[in-house]
């Protein structure tokens, strides 16, 4: 059984700003149903470190810096049922709130060395410092982990461990630069500075690093794998990722259907499924009360779930808002981030109340109430690795309109007339990203509408999809067995 090293910065539902803590959540049981024996390493961030249950002290890590201390811990996660390592280290990691970032929305100035630590952590453990378990693959989730594959790299180098390490790559736009002498602060041979290694156009990048270092790569989708070695994607590291093509594999995210479901979800005013699709009536009609809408049956309401940022084309719905108003849609908003998108929401709410509706801030509950009560989810985005809101959209009968692009491809069929004969039909999808395009789109959303016995078979065939993280964790193991066979 291949003993698998899972590093990340986040894990639902203890810590999430986005997709990955979702994924970091649902991997861990996946991997163990598909045969691999799975741990996770996590920084000892408040929310992690706090909820670390039958604690043992592992090992002090030496710091490649002079002031601080910190030390492996073992433990357990509630919800989690394999051991957790959490990387304690108050000075680097116990402040409050995002992972990354101060109440300012500024990345914290030591960034490099706290996810410097938590790769050196990483290579620690495949040294064998836990004598009762040490991992045959580190498996690194982002740039935040990236430095787990280049000290794992190095110590191989020593003949400290014979560990191999996969890199996933869940958003390349997210890279992790810092300047160059920072370099010093990383603990890693100096010849590791280099285009050989992680230097970036005269800095030093993190996610290089697992591009680099790493014996295998994934990313989340078939698509985005083929994308991030074009320019227009590739985000300046294509070259890189071409050259490693061979060892580069695209592995959609699945859906944790244990939590994403409307059959038994908690947090939803009715449950229902795709052969008594009838609570779903409710479920809207009570997210339109709890949001300020107009409470019409009749009006097809659109959800969006998502961070506020330039990736998700939130700009193509900004301005095409009238077309959705005009046409007797509504639309829910829940998220944070961009400051201008933000205002941009608040100003439409004003000119539209009881037909458009926002929420601010993270409330798990109440994406999962937007979901069960919208009849679409838009996902816009520019460009998009896996996305999971699309996902949980089918699952809750929320039709998806999508862009073209990434795991959205991937994972959303548009209601052409072919399609929807074959019934294979379960979204809208526009190719080009214009607002023209995205409006023709919206269009077809509304004629499907006004069809609403092809609107239920329609929804239906998208509940009945399965996107689960058997065969994800599958083509993982998969790939862990041929870094450590032979
Ligand atoms: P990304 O990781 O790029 O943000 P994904 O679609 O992969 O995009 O995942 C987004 C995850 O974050 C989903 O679980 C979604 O429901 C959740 N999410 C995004 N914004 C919010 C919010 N404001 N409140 C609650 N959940 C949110
Ligand atoms: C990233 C991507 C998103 C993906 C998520 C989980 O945040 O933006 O597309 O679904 O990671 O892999």
């Amino acid at each position: 059984m291949t003993r698998v090293l899972q590093v990340s910065a986040e894990l639902y539902p203890l810590l999430k700003t986005g997709g990955l803590a979702d994924v970091a959540g649902a991997l861990p049981a996946a991997l163990a149903a598909a045969g691999a024996e799975p741990r996770l390493l996590v920084p000892g961030f408040p929310a992690l470190r706090e909820s670390l249950s039958k604690e043992c002290a592992v090992a002090p890590v030496a710091l490649p810096w002079s002031e601080g201390r910190a030390a492996l811990l073992r433990g357990r996660l509630p919800g989690f049922e394999l051991p957790v390592y959490v990387l304690d280290a108050p000075g680097l990691f116990d402040r409050p709130g995002n992972p990354y970032a101060d109440a300012n929305g500024m990345a914290y100035a030591d960034n490099h060395r706290r996810f410097a630590l938590l790769g050196l952590a990483a290579a620690r453990l495949a040294e064998g410092v836990d004598g009762s378990w040490r991992p045959d693959i580190v498996h690194a989730h982002d740039w935040h982990a990236g430095l787990a594959c280049a000290h794992v790299a190095a110590s191989r180098a020593r003949r400290r461990t014979e560990a191999r390490t996969v890199f996933t790559v869940h958003n390349l736009a997210y890279q992790g630069l810092f300047p160059a002498d920072y370099f010093c602060d990383l603990g890693l041979p100096p010849q590791h500075y280099a285009v050989e290694g992680l230097e970036f156009y005269g800095q030093v990048s993190f996610m290089k690093a697992g591009l680099h270092f790493a014996d295998a790569i994934t990313t989340v989708s078939p698509s985005y794998a083929r994308e991030i070695q074009t320019p227009e994607q590739g985000c300046g590291l294509d070259g890189l990722l071409r050259h490693r093509a061979g060892v580069l594999h695209g592995i959609l995210n699945g859906v944790d259907y244990g939590i994403w479901s409307p059959a038994h979800d908690r947090s939803i005013a009715q449950a229902y499924d795709v052969d008594r699709p009838e609570g779903k009536a409710a479920c809207k009609a009570t997210l339109q009360r709890e949001c300020g809408l107009d409470v019409k049956p009749g009006a097809p309401l659109f959800g969006i779930v998502s961070r506020l940022t330039e990736q998700k084309g939130l700009p193509l719905v900004l301005e095409a808002l009238n077309d959705l108003i005009d046409a007797g849609g509504q639309l829910v908003i829940l998220g944070a981030g961009d400051a201008r998108l933000e205002a941009a929401f608040v100003d439409a709410v004003a000119r539209h109340p009881g037909q458009i509706a926002r929420r601010t801030g993270m409330d798990e509950g109440l994406a999962h109430r937007i979901y069960a009560g919208s009849d679409v989810v838009l996902v816009p985005s520019r460009f998009e690795p896996c996305g999971l809101t699309q996902l949980y959209g089918l699952s809750y009968g929320a039709l998806p309109l999508v862009h073209r692009v990434g795991g959205l491809r991937d994972t959303v069929v548009d209601t052409t007339l072919e399609d929807l004969a074959a019934g294979t039909a379960t979204g809208f999808v526009f190719n080009a990203f214009t607002a023209d395009a995205y409006r023709r789109a919206l269009r077809r959303a509304f004629a499907l509408w006004s069809r609403q016995e092809f609107w239920a078979r329609v929804r239906g065939t998208a509940m009945r999809g399965h996107f689960g993280w058997d065969g994800a964790a599958r083509r993982y193991v998969a790939v862990y067995e041929g870094l450590t066979s032979g």
